[in-house]
């Protein structure tokens, strides 16, 4: 695929990341449609970040920007595709080109009997890092987002997934998901792309001394074409909208108030929904970088009768 002639600093991107290599990490031309207008978010991702287009049975599925020495995908971004249906049977697995450049491309089950190959436990995150520990495995691209069955195996891969706590993974932040399909499905014609990830703490935090634990969780969407017959109250949740969620219940209020009402293991994971310029101004703030995570801010878009 083409790389847009606009694109200035993905390309610098990808020449920080050593130019143009093939394969499926190392840059994100063959997954750019994951991305609004073929651009991946601008501002993020230099040094010690690594593409990875996420391939599961021959084909490209979504696309994640993985951070080898905190062994968790910054983001993953995808289209949202509306459909019901039952979520797989999870089978987790890795990408064996982080360990091995010369691997193959496709996301790979971990191994049941066999011990993990140590290449591979050095370079990403495996079971073992959180079946002994408080976090369950919060995928950032969630399978119920998908319609096809492969779509939704594919999310399965860790290179997908952080630390979330409980309460926020089965509680305020699945209700977010749920809340984001239903209203996408409703409303958004044609497709919707989102971008979906992690905050780190300021001072780092680490799950078995190993993987990054981030201190919260954030996502936005850009729908270009939506259904002009919006009922008024949902004309601000297009074309784009955004949320960040607590993943720490004793995390200050600044950037997300904790609603003291909020009922058992809700309690200190709410989820603060917002406009995209309010996520970036955050994410801005955090990573110490201006972000665009959406080419021309999802403008440009058109509504249909
Ligand atoms: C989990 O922790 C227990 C107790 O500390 C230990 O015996 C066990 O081997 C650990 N399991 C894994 C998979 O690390
Ligand atoms: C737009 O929404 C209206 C009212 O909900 C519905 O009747 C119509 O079929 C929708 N249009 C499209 C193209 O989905």
């Amino acid at each position: 695929m083409l790389l847009p002639a606009s694109s200035g600093a993905l390309f610098l991107l990808l020449a920080g990341l050593g130019g143009l290599s093939l394969g499926e990490v190392g840059d994100f031309s063959p997954c750019l449609q994951s991305f609004y207008k073929g651009v991946p978010p601008i501002g993020v991702g230099s040094e010690g970040y690594q593409p990875i287009c996420q391939r599961y049975r021959n084909q490209y599925h979504f696309a994640s920007l993985y951070q080898r020495q905190r062994r968790v995908p910054l983001y993953s971004a995808y289209v949202f595709t509306n459909g019901d249906g039952k979520r797989p049977k999870s089978n987790w697995m890795y990408e064996p080109q982080l360990a091995f450049a010369g691997a193959s491309p496709e996301m790979k089950r971990f191994p049941r009997k066999k011990p993990v190959d140590q290449n591979v436990v050095e370079s990403q995150a495996v079971l073992q890092d959180y079946t002994n520990s408080s976090y369950t495995r919060g995928h950032l691209n969630p399978s119920q987002h998908h319609q096809n069955q492969e779509d939704r195996k594919a999310t399965f891969t860790l290179t997908n997934v952080v630390p979330q706590r409980k309460g926020s993974n089965s509680g305020p932040w699945a209700q977010l998901e749920t809340e984001m399909k239903a209203r996408l499905g409703a409303y958004c014609l044609g497709p919707a792309y989102l971008i979906t990830g992690a905050m780190p703490y300021v001072t780092e935090r680490w799950m078995n001394q190993r993987v990054a634990v981030p201190e919260y969780m954030w996502s936005a969407y850009c729908c270009p074409v939506h259904n002009a017959s919006l009922p008024a109250s949902l004309a601000s949740f297009f074309p784009t909208r955004a949320a960040v969620g607590r993943n720490d219940r004793q995390s200050g209020g600044e950037i997300v108030p904790v609603d003291p009402e909020a009922k058992g293991s809700s309690l200190g994971y709410d989820v603060r929904r917002m406009s995209l310029d309010a996520l970036e101004d955050i994410l801005w703030q955090r990573l110490a970088i201006p972000i665009h995570l959406f080419t021309n801010q999802c403008l440009g878009g058109r509504v249909s009768p």
